[in-house]
Parts: structure tokens; C-alpha cells; sequence
């Protein structure tokens, strides 16, 4: 359901395989909303985010240093939209979460890859250019 595709690809291949991981974490979530064998989903959920979070400041760190590396000029302005994913994470309140589930788990989905395909084909796909 949520993965990669051709229309994603920046054309770096460390930036592409990178992004790949990310929509796979989309794709777990998904699969978590999807579960009803699942009861309690809450430590899943705080699970996911966690990754979520750590991968996605590995993977912006490893795409801003290439981008200062090639001397890229809107550099900048992949740093805000990074800071404010990373921030929009940061801030998920757990107990809303715990309170709401399946709700949450939804908005977690939508929020992520609305952000993913928006940033990286309005924004990432750029860099390669
Ligand atoms: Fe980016
Ligand atoms: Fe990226």
C-alpha cells in the first residue's frame, strides 16, 4: 500500500533507499491501523513513532550534508520543513493517543504520508536537479 515509487525517486540513490525505509515505517503504521487481532495498540504506536522519529533525523541529517556538500542552494528551506516534521513528531501528545487509538494511528498515517509524498516531490526531488 505505502511505498516508494518511480515518481518519488530524486535520482540519489542513498537519498532514494533512504526514503524507501521511510514509506516501509508508513507501511508498518498502516499495517497497525488495518489489525483488529491486536487489542491494545498503544505500545505498538509509541514503538512506530519512535522509530519514525529516529530514522527520519538520521535520514535528514545524512540529506542536509549532501546538500551542503554540493553547495546547495535551498538549503534553508529543507531545514525548516525538516525541523517541522521533526517538531510535529516531538510533540504527538501519548495521552490523546492511548485515549483514541485507532483514531490516532489514522492521523499518524495521514499526517506522515501526506508529509513524505509533499516533501519529497515538492521538495527533495529538487536536490537531484
Ligand atoms: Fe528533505
Ligand atoms: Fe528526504
Amino acid at each position: 500500500m505505502y511505498e516508494l515509487k518511480e515518481e518519488y525517486l530524486t535520482g540519489i540513490e542513498e537519498i532514494d533507499n533512504e526514503h524507501r525505509v521511510l514509506f516501509e515505517i508508513a507501511e508498518e503504521i498502516y499495517q497497525l491501523c488495518e489489525n483488529d487481532m491486536v487489542p491494545d495498540k498503544y505500545d505498538h504506536i509509541v514503538n512506530l513513532l519512535q522509530r519514525l522519529k529516529q530514522y527520519a533525523i538520521m535520514h535528514f541529517a545524512h540529506e542536509e550534508a549532501y546538500m551542503e556538500g554540493i553547495q546547495y542552494k535551498k538549503l534553508f528551506t529543507q531545514k525548516i520543513q525538516h525541523d517541522n516534521f521533526r517538531r510535529k513528531l516531538d510533540t504527538m501528545d501519548l495521552e490523546i493517543i492511548d485515549d483514541n487509538q485507532d483514531q490516532a494511528i489514522e492521523d499518524l498515517l495521514k499526517f506522515v504520508t501526506d508529509w513524505l509524498v509533499e516533501h519529497i516531490v515538492g521538495t527533495d526531488k529538487q536536490i537531484g536537479r
